[in-house]
């Protein structure tokens, strides 16, 4: 009897794998995921609504939770595709998130996700992806300061692999040209044009001095008639840049990097171009460079030419690297992997 019970089992156990393998095969391969703005209707209908009430609470406690979650996605995406890598945590400090670039990624962003999915899980347990929810969230705080709404596509799952080796050489620095920044962003399948209006991000948020203070103290080379400060910067802009950033700051100060309207998503930050208030080299070069330089004007007088190209790159940032299938998993806690796979990060170590 016993035997004859187990037999059984272990027959329909063969059966479930044999059509997992069909399913699997069927699935596209990562990458190609078919996302869709319902994904989750039938099994979490109230996924955006919970998640907005968490991201409208927490940009009332503070508006850093606005930049602070927008960069987050940006970062997930380009480092191992948009899948929640960024947030795991790990015990030897190999994550993702503590690669060099991680000093940036303010705090606020990752508590953003992690309370968003506390809520969805008491609704809806182990069906949202904290990706997805990664990338509501993003959505939402740039509607939640005058900017955009659209329509996020939903459907990904969470990554099994965070490690900061991986980060190097993958995110745009402030120093970068406009010709590489392209090939930057080309290697996700995002024109320059993508590229021009998601730079737009830079209408909120902060930068600490360390990431500029080489254009104010150290321009050019060194020698006779090398200029102190980028030229190209606004005089005005620049001495209110100094007096905010002594040459030896540390890490600790940060300015705004839209100096006129700080906490509203909208297009100043191309006219700020055009005027040299450019904080970054990248900034500014989208000016300078002939092959941006239309579309910072363009989106410099008209506002609602800047959304609807942020919102169609948006939408084609959000389906980088998307994993399906066995490469990822709905991660009951966004900061660990289910089965707390730190092998991988360890791995690439030894
Ligand atoms: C085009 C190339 C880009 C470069 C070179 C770049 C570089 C930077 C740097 C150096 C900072 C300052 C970090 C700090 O000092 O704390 C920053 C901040 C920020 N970036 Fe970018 N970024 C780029 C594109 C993007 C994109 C595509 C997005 C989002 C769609 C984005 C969103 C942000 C936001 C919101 C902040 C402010 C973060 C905060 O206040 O916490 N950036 N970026
Ligand atoms: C950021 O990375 C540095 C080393 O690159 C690490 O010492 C630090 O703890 C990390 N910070 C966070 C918040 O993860
Ligand atoms: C790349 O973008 C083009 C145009 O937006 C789109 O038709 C194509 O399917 C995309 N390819 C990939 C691999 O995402
Ligand atoms: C701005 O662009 C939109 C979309 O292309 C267009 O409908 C509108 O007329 C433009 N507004 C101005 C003032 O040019």
């Amino acid at each position: 009897m016993q035997k004859a019970m187990e037999k059984r089992r272990r027959c329909s156990n063969l059966l479930a794998v044999a059509a997992l393998a069909l399913v699997a095969a069927m699935l596209p391969p990562s990458g190609e995921a078919k996302l869709s703005p319902d994904y989750y209707r039938s099994t979490c209908p109230d996924v955006e609504a919970i998640v907005r009430a968490v991201v409208a609470k927490k940009v009332k406690e503070t508006f850093v939770t606005v930049p602070a979650t927008l960069r987050l996605f940006f970062h997930d995406c380009f480092v191992e595709g948009c899948d929640a890598s960024v947030i795991i945590a790990s015990r030897d400090n190999d994550a993702e998130k503590d690669a060099p670039d991680n000093v940036s990624l303010a705090g606020d962003g990752f508590d953003t996700v992690v309370r968003a999915k506390a809520e969805v899980e008491k609704e809806c347990p182990g069906v949202v992806s904290c990706a997805d929810i990664l990338a509501i969230a993003a959505r939402d705080v740039v509607a939640m300061s005058s900017g955009p709404h659209w329509a996020v596509e939903l459907g990904r799952l969470d990554g099994l692999v965070s490690k900061a080796v991986g980060v190097a050489g993958r995110l745009p620095g402030p120093d970068m040209r406009v010709a590489d920044l392209a090939a930057l962003f080309a290697r996700h399948n995002l024109t320059t044009l993508d590229m021009v209006a998601l730079s737009g991000a830079h209408t909120v948020g902060f930068a600490h001095c360390t990431r500029f203070t080489g254009r104010l103290y150290r321009h050019g080379a060194v020698g006779a008639g090398a200029h102190a400060v980028d030229p190209s910067y606004d005089p005005a802009y620049a001495r209110q840049l100094m007096a905010a950033c002594p040459p030896d700051v540390g890490e600790t100060i940060a300015v705004d990097m839209d100096p006129i309207t700080p906490t509203a998503f909208d297009n100043a930050y191309y006219g700020n171009l055009a005027r040299g208030m450019g904080l970054f080299t990248s900034d500014q070069a989208l000016h300078t460079d002939g092959a941006s330089r239309p579309a910072v004007r363009d989106f410099a007088g008209n506002q609602t030419r800047f959304f609807e190209a942020f919102k169609d790159a948006m939408v084609k940032l959000g389906r980088v690297g998307v994993k399906t299938g066995r490469h990822g998993e709905i991660r009951r806690d966004c900061t660990a992997f289910n089965k707390k796979i730190e092998a991988s990060s360890r791995r690439l170590h030894n």
